[in-house]
């Protein structure tokens, strides 16, 4: 392959800045040119494509957001919208891309590639929900992010002897729930992937209460949801006041973390090396520690287990 494009699509992700330039550092070194394709699909349909030379990515890592901008593409589930995304393409001379998402981003990396232009998927998504890799770029600052903003809200909740319940994103998957949990000694962790029950989370409180505690963490997913009436019903069924914090958007901004920098880099490189190899329709990842490839309909039907030890170590060391 002589020339690439690269986008980032779907929810940002912190690290993909330092994913783009991995892979328009890998590819020039071996002499392809870059393209940057703006807000995701929109801009294979819409042709808002520019190039990237070495300096384009420059003082970038360190940034969260994406410098190509991102975006949910609705016409790009329809074949006319992948249609006009080849015909640019064709037009520009792109041989391959890059595709730096989340599930629904592969599924359009699959649709495309099936159309004859070689795509290759880096898994960047706060919610860590992709089961081919046991790594995706973003989720550690967003843990980290959490955790910090998870540990003011205890200065407060103590202050008060209050309990805090904080809802963490994640779509619909518990990984950020539970080690955010774990990490700042949530009393309770609500996450879509385990069974709970309201009675179960206030006779916790109410239990931990007796032994000297006054204040309490409940950290529920966005998955399972409710922080409000959560907060609400805690506060009447054990006495103890409650407040309901919605982290939200603030979890996806923010530097880089070290760790996603450094997987951004390697899974950035990787990638470029598949398409260099003329591989397409493939996803790239981590797994105990090495960079490992799947065919993308593969990584899609992989189921990923949750992370239940943790779960039940979290369970019973709080109280
Ligand atoms: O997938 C990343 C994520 O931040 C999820 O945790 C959350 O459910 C979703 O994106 C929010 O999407 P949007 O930015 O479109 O509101």
């Amino acid at each position: 392959m002589k020339k690439i494009g690269v986008l980032t699509s779907g929810g940002d992700a912190p690290g993909m800045n330092a994913a783009i330039r991995a892979v328009t550092r890998a590819a020039l070194a071996k002499g392809m040119e870059v393209m940057g394709i703006y807000r995701g699909y929109n801009g294979l349909i819409n042709g808002d494509i520019k190039p990237l030379n070495v300096r384009s990515v420059s003082d970038v890592m360190q940034h969260g957001g994406t410098m190509l901008y991102t975006a949910r593409c609705q016409e790009f589930r329809f074949e006319e919208g992948l249609q006009k995304a080849k015909a640019t393409c064709l037009e520009q001379g792109i041989e391959g891309i890059v595709v730096i998402g989340g599930d629904g981003s592969f599924r359009g990396a699959a649709d495309l590639s099936a159309r004859g232009i070689p795509c290759v998927g880096i898994p960047g998504t706060i919610d860590n929900d992709i089961a081919m890799t046991e790594y995706t770029i973003g989720y550690d600052t967003a843990m980290n992010t959490a955790m910090e903003l998870v540990d003011k809200l205890r200065d407060t909740s103590q202050s008060h002897d209050r309990c805090s319940v904080v809802e963490v994103m994640g779509r619909n998957a518990g990984y950020i729930a539970v080690n955010t949990g774990i990490a700042c000694g949530a009393t309770c962790i609500i996450v879509p992937e385990m069974p709970w029950s309201i009675d179960a989370v206030c006779n916790k409180i109410k239990n931990t209460h007796t032994t000297g505690k006054h204040h309490f963490i409940v950290v529920v997913s966005e998955g399972v949801g409710n922080a409000v009436e959560l907060a609400k019903t805690i506060e009447k069924e054990t006495g103890v006041e409650s407040r309901a914090t919605i982290l939200g958007h603030v979890q996806r901004g923010g530097s880089p973390t070290i760790r996603d920098r450094v997987a951004a880099s390697q899974l950035g490189y990787y990638a470029v090396q598949l398409l260099y190899e003329g591989k397409g329709n493939r996803v790239v990842g981590i797994q105990k520690n090495a960079i490992v490839d799947y065919d993308i309909q593969e990584a899609l039907s992989m189921k990923k287990p949750f992370e239940k030890e943790l779960y039940k170590i979290a369970d019973e060391i709080s109280f």
